[in-house]
């Protein structure tokens, strides 16, 4: 598209926008393209600061993004290799980066207790040994995670394994990788962000950050690997063509399975293949929420060529977790901020898990759900939701580090083991106005856990006491 024709459109959006915001269909709108993500290789330098986010013509909105763009840049790391990154703070404030799925050593996680000065910078250094899956990185500062998420500070971080490569699932121009959420501008057509504490939620959607986007897709078997990167809100998929679940959170699921809709909380990825072979070239399929009844993206179908993928009946093994004792720990998720009745706080230690044990815990949606839950530092199996939906599904199977729990009752049980490193983790609910809340804990992984409990004993006690690192830092 030459710059006339990109003028052109701008001014059709600016009106169409206006509209919009007095509650026009979305469907007057004039689409946007998806833009692709920008990559960025190991041992370069991750960014955070201003941007301009063009939302509307009359642009130069400022925002936040990693390298000047919004989604940030995409990483894509092997299984085996080391991950390495500079982090050079050019915001006003605080932050942090937290590698959501992965699990780095704790003094590498983006821990809140841990931040970034404005003008500073830290150099992130760790192995990446986990299944491949899609994950993501976002900030975790103490109190103004949600604000900093919001104006646009999040990116994608894919790890690849010989597992996935064997399946030679649709790659190239045939793997989509979409960043979903919501915002709201003002008048001005500045994102505007409310601290509502029950979960800020915009008014219409943003996918790799522009709004009502389009694409192309030719008409075979494409790859859809999706995030929630929402602050609060929760998005129902749908499509018209046949969907197939291949994976979520942890990477492949073990068997593929055929799915009407998928319902995602903030922090939850699926990988999807969309088959488009029943679509001819100029047929125009779209990807809804139909909670919000918004139409996220556009994919006009376009002639795609010879397709050899054939769905394979096994994906992956995954083992599974087993634990046939009592519940280990309860949490309950109260209103918008607490946990146990205890709002965080961020220079204790809440609870301690022994190394390499699995664990029962059960999470329970006291009020002020939906609450999506959250744990660092490791991977969970679901093993039963009771009461509200009183089900588990196809997304829900295999390794999570994110679940969704709604209100009318919802108890969840996981199972869950840390067995990478011992130290400093957390849990939280992933609405990111409950997490800044209060809606948190930190725990300890330890090798050592009477000693461990002895000293957070000690902290509760008379704050936070001087003790060497519970993981040795790496050098
Ligand atoms: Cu995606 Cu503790 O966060
Ligand atoms: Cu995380
Ligand atoms: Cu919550």
């Amino acid at each position: 598209m030459g710059l006339l024709g990109a003028g052109g459109f701008y001014l059709a959006s600016g009106l169409a926008f206006r509209e919009m915001s007095e509650g026009i269909s979305q469907d007057s709108l004039p689409r946007r393209a998806l833009p692709p993500l920008p990559a960025l290789a190991n041992g370069e330098t991750l960014r955070p600061g201003p941007v301009s986010l063009h939302l509307t013509p009359e642009g130069g909105q400022m925002g936040f993004g990693y390298n000047g763009t919004v989604p940030g840049p995409l990483f894509r790391v092997r299984r085996g290799e080391t991950f390495e990154q500079v982090i050079e703070n050019g915001l006003d404030d605080e932050t942090t980066v937290h590698w959501h799925g992965l699990v780095p050593p704790p003094e590498m996680d983006g821990h809140p207790a841990d931040p970034i000065h404005p003008g500073a910078t830290k150099s992130v250094r760790f192995p990446v040994n986990q299944r491949a899956g899609l994950n993501w990185y976002h900030p975790h500062p103490h109190g103004h995670t949600a604000s900093q998420v919001w104006n646009g500070l999040a990116g994608l971080f894919i790890v690849a394994d010989e597992e996935e490569d064997a399946l030679g699932l649709p790659g190239g121009d045939r793997e989509l990788l979409l960043v979903l959420r919501d915002a709201e501008i003002n008048e001005a057509g500045d994102l505007i962000y409310r601290d509502d504490i029950t979960g800020n939620e915009g008014n219409f959607p943003l996918v790799n950050g522009v709004p009502w986007a389009r694409t192309e897709l030719g008409n075979v078997q494409n790859r859809l690997r999706i995030l929630n990167g929402s602050n609060a809100r929760v998005f129902t998929l749908t499509t018209t063509a046949p969907m197939t679940l291949i994976g979520n959170d942890g990477g492949l699921l073990d068997t593929p399975k055929l799915v009407d809709a998928i319902e995602m909380s903030p922090g939850e990825r699926v990988d999807v293949i969309l088959d488009l072979r029943g679509h001819r070239p100029g047929a125009t399929v779209a990807l809804t929420c139909s909670a919000s009844d918004w139409r996220l993206l556009d994919i006009g179908v376009v002639e795609g060529g010879e397709d050899t993928f054939e769905m394979p009946a096994r994906l992956s093994t995954i083992e599974t977790l087993v634990h046939d004792g009592p519940i280990d720990r309860e949490f309950r998720f109260e209103g918008d901020t607490t946990i146990n009745g205890r709002l965080y706080d961020m220079n204790l230690t809440a609870f301690v898990v022994p190394f390499g044990k699995t664990e029962r815990w059960r999470l329970n949606s006291a009020q002020g759900a939906p609450h999506p839950i959250h744990v660092h530092g490791g991977h969970f199996q679901i093993q039963s939701r009771t009461g509200g939906r009183n089900r588990l599904y196809p997304w829900e199977k295999g390794w999570k580090d994110t679940v969704l729990m709604w209100g009318g009752g919802e108890v969840i049980d996981i199972l869950v083991r840390f067995d990478a490193y011992e130290g400093r983790y957390l849990m939280h609910c992933h609405k990111l106005e409950h997490e800044d809340h209060g809606m948190m804990m930190n725990f300890v992984v330890s090798k050592n856990p009477e000693e461990a409990e002895r000293i957070a004993e000690l902290e509760r006690l008379y704050g936070p006491i001087c003790t060497p690192p519970l993981s040795p830092l790496s050098t």
